[in-house]
Formats: C-alpha cells, sequence, structure tokens
C-alpha cells in the first residue's frame, strides 16, 4: 500500500509513500486517501488531519500510466471522491510539503488550511503542458488568489514556483527548511487537541461556506472539461511523450 496511515495524539496522519513512482498518486491510492479523510472527519478522537509525502517529494501528481489506462470518468471517480473528501472536511487539515507538488499535488493544497513547505519546494500545475486543464477548482482559486495576471503563469504556461511564492500568494502558511517541515506540521495541528472542537469545525464550515458553492460547481464543470481532454490526441502525445522521455511534439495539433 502506498498510503500510509496513522493517528496519534488527536492527529490523523496521511502519508503518500511511493518515492520509487515520485508519489504519482493510482486509482487505488486515491480511494485509500478518501477513505482516510472521510474516517479522520467522523472520529470524535480525532482533532486535526496532517497530509504528508515523503523527503524531497510531496507528489508528482496523477499517475500518468493509470491516467492512460483508466481514465477517470465521473464523478465517482477515486480521485474526486478524494478531492470532494478533501474539500467538505470539516477539521484543520495541516499540509507539509517538501520537494515538488506537481498538478493535483498543488491543486489539493488549495483546499487545506495550513501548508508548510520547505525551501526547496517547488510547485506546479503544468496541465495544459499535459493536453489537459485545471482541476478540482484550481481555475477558479488561482485566479482569486493571485490575479490574473500571474495566474497565467501558473496554469496556461505551467511555470513552477517556489514555497516563498505560495507564501505570497496566500497558498502557503510559511517556508521552513526541510528536515523541520513534518515537524512543524505535526505541532501546529497537534494545537487543535487544546482547542474546543466544535467551534473549530463551525469556523472552518462558516470560512469555506461562501467559497465552496462556487468551488463545487467548478470541480462539475472542470471534471467534464478533464475528462474529455484524457481522450484527446493533444494528451496522448503529452503522455507518449513523458514515458518515451522526449519532448511533446503539438505542432500537428
Ligand atoms: N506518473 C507516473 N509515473 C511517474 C510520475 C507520474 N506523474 N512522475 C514520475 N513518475 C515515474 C517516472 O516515470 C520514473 O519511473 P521509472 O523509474 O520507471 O522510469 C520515476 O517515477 C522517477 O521519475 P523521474 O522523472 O525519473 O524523476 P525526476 O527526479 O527526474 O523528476 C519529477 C521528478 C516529479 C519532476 C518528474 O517525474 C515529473 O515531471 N513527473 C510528472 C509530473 C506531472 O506532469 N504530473 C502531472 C500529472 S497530471
Amino acid at each position: 500500500m502506498s498510503i500510509k496511515t496513522a493517528t496519534l495524539n488527536g492527529v490523523a496522519t496521511i502519508e503518500i509513500a511511493r518515492p520509487e513512482k515520485k508519489n504519482a498518486i493510482t486509482q487505488a491510492m486515491y480511494r485509500a486517501m478518501a477513505e482516510a479523510v472521510e474516517a479522520a472527519t467522523a472520529d470524535p478522537a480525532v482533532r486535526a488531519v496532517l497530509l504528508t509525502g515523503q523527503p524531497g517529494i510531496f507528489t508528482s501528481g496523477n499517475d500518468i500510466e493509470d491516467f492512460m489506462q483508466r481514465p477517470p470518468g465521473d464523478a465517482e471517480s477515486p480521485a474526486f471522491v478524494f478531492m470532494r473528501a478533501l474539500i467538505g472536511c470539516d477539521k484543520p487539515v495541516v499540509a507539509a510539503v517538501t520537494g515538488a507538488a506537481i498538478g493535483i499535488g498543488t491543486t489539493m493544497l488549495l483546499h487545506c488550511d495550513f501548508v508548510y513547505v520547505s525551501d526547496e519546494a517547488r510547485l506546479a500545475m503544468p496541465f495544459v503542458s499535459l493536453g489537459l486543464v485545471p482541476e478540482f477548482g484550481s481555475s477558479l482559486i488561482v485566479p482569486q488568489l493571485m490575479g490574473n495576471v500571474r495566474a497565467a503563469d501558473k496554469l496556461l504556461l505551467g511555470e513552477p514556483f517556489t514555497g516563498a511564492e505560495a507564501v505570497e500568494a496566500g497558498i502557503a502558511s510559511a517556508v521552513l527548511p526541510a528536515p523541520e517541515v513534518v515537524a512543524h506540521a505535526r505541532r501546529i495541528a497537534e494545537r487543535f487537541n487544546a482547542l474546543p472542537p466544535g467551534a473549530v469545525r463551525e469556523t472552518k464550515r462558516l470560512m469555506r461556506r461562501a467559497r465552496n458553492a462556487a468551488v463545487l460547481e467548478t470541480v462539475g464543470v472542470e471534471g467534464g472539461v478533464f475528462a474529455q481532454r484524457l481522450q484527446s490526441p493533444e494528451a496522448k502525445e503529452a503522455f507518449s511523450a513523458f514515458f518515451q522521455k522526449r519532448k511533446p511534439d503539438f505542432s500537428k495539433f
């Protein structure tokens, strides 16, 4: 299993653990992550969720091979179920990011409450260069956070950005030296043991109430376009090029 879960001292940890594939997330892994978020949300002993990867890699995003073999078709696909669980989680979610957070790796951070990144973290949403489109609310949230001009850099060009830029944009909470990121994120998550859980949950719900309606509507629209794009010749060229370790050729489209 490439997702490790554990609950300790009020914190449910969800750890992406597939370093040999740069923590690329398969459908089975999304399923495990969805179950873990749902269980943490329901368990009264859990006060906060900690989402983390491996040293030097948060996640390289969707597993591209899995994508080609089992393209997510509808709102019941495991990635959707996981993201809905994350968006709907009314307990604080703290992310610890060292290294790369690509594609959904960055998108999921947009739905966390606290995001601690290492000084070597690189975030990127290279959907266009894969022949795809932004997903899970990023086409709405990224322009809202950064403004259209900086969002164009990230979403149209797919430019990677540093942890410091993520902090400036309001995507991340703070940049820390890599060895300190997970411990710091855990300390923040554990602070919720000393706070009244009902007030925390109601406050998170209120903070998200207005935005979540628009986010969920956007997730549905993006999902439809994304599923079509997965079948496009542009995406097929991009995926083949990735596995053949060559540059994609979009000149024929
Ligand atoms: N899906 C499937 N396999 C992936 C993957 C992904 N998203 N990301 C990495 N891998 C695999 C590679 O194919 C390689 O497998 P191999 O050892 O069998 O050849 C292995 O993981 C190591 O990756 P590699 O590219 O050699 O590592 P790197 O350190 O040079 O680069 C990344 C790391 C994350 C920058 C690079 O792997 C990358 O760009 N991945 C794709 C990211 C992406 O486009 N994600 C969006 C998906 S929607």
